[in-house]
């Protein structure tokens, strides 16, 4: 069994209902943030920290992922005759070796946990990482490198987490710890969605994980949590009894994108991120102000 996170899986089967009707017919994490799909960041966040394979669960209706992660000849073509070279290079830019993306169906969006147990064949028996595509992250090192980095100080498992807003915590998958000294904590428990007053910490799960693959034995009973789905934290909180984990409070900023305003967020702070764009950007914001 490898013990380096070389995996990644990537669940993007939810319907995408906060950001309907948008998500309709366009797999909500293609949708754009600047110039690129919020899948781009993702994959460039995941190669970065070492990932080789990517599984993505899918729903019906989103093949365009296959599509985009793709070479596409008739663009290219096209770009190549008008010696656009800087906009091939960026069309080109996301694709990785070939065979380095793996589809699964989940058929039905019945939870986190059931779309993470649709990929237990192409995982298989070593530790992978897992990706809410939803959430776009700005740090440095990147946050799944910094999962991975406290993967292998550690071992076991890692959950990233931040601090939840406030009043808020009880929306969220909400970690318990041993103590709070520094960044990296041991876990005691987890809980999806605690009803308010009961949370253990602020801090909630927000969207990387590194697990070792006997979460595929729990997430097999498909017991199902809070909303009636079958919860990714559940299992976790079960794992835990035989399990280390330990929750990573990652250094850097995010940015909810399966939500209205958690997008247009994303798409403004990365326009001022690029520095071609930043002025432009910035002028245009302020005209609206
Ligand atoms: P979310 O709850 O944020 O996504 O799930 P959602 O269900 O698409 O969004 P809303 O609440 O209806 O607006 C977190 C991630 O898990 C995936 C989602 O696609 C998202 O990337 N997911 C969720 C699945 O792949 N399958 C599921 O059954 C549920």
């Amino acid at each position: 069994m490898s013990s380096r996170v070389r995996k990644a899986v990537l669940p993007v089967a939810g319907l995408g209902t906060r950001v309907l009707p948008a998500a309709k017919a366009t797999p909500k994490n293609l949708l754009n943030v600047v110039d690129r799909p919020i899948l781009s960041y993702i994959v460039e966040e995941a190669r970065a920290a070492g990932v080789e394979h990517f599984v993505f669960v899918v729903g019906r209706g989103q093949g365009a992922i296959e599509d985009y992660f793709d070479a596409n000849p008739e663009v290219e073509g096209a770009l190549e005759a008008k010696a656009k070279a800087d906009v091939l290079a960026d069309v080109r830019g996301d694709l990785g070796p070939p065979g380095e993306m793996s589809f699964v169906r989940q058929m039905a969006p019945l939870g986190l946990g059931h779309a993470v147990w649709c990929a237990r064949h192409v995982v298989g028996n070593e530790p992978f990482a897992v990706i809410l595509p939803d959430m776009l992250m700005t740090a440095e090192p990147p946050a799944l490198a910094q999962a991975v980095a406290a993967y292998d100080k550690v071992g076991g498992n890692i959950v990233v987490v931040e601090p939840a807003p406030k009043g808020e915590a009880h929306k969220y998958g909400i970690v318990a710890l041993e103590a709070q000294d520094g960044r990296l904590n041991r876990m005691t428990g987890m809980v999806e969605k605690p009803p308010p007053g009961t949370e253990p910490s602020n801090l909630f799960i927000s969207g990387r994980y590194i697990l070792q693959p006997d979460i595929f034995g729990v997430l097999e009973t498909q017991e199902r949590g809070a909303g009636g789905e079958i919860q990714l934290t559940d299992a976790m909180a079960k794992l835990l009894k035989s399990q280390a984990f330990h929750a990573l409070e990652y250094d850097g900023t995010t940015y909810d994108c399966g939500d209205k305003i958690g997008l247009l967020r994303a798409n403004v702070a990365f326009a001022l991120r690029r520095p071609e764009l930043a002025a432009a950007a910035r002028k245009a914001i302020q005209a609206l102000l």
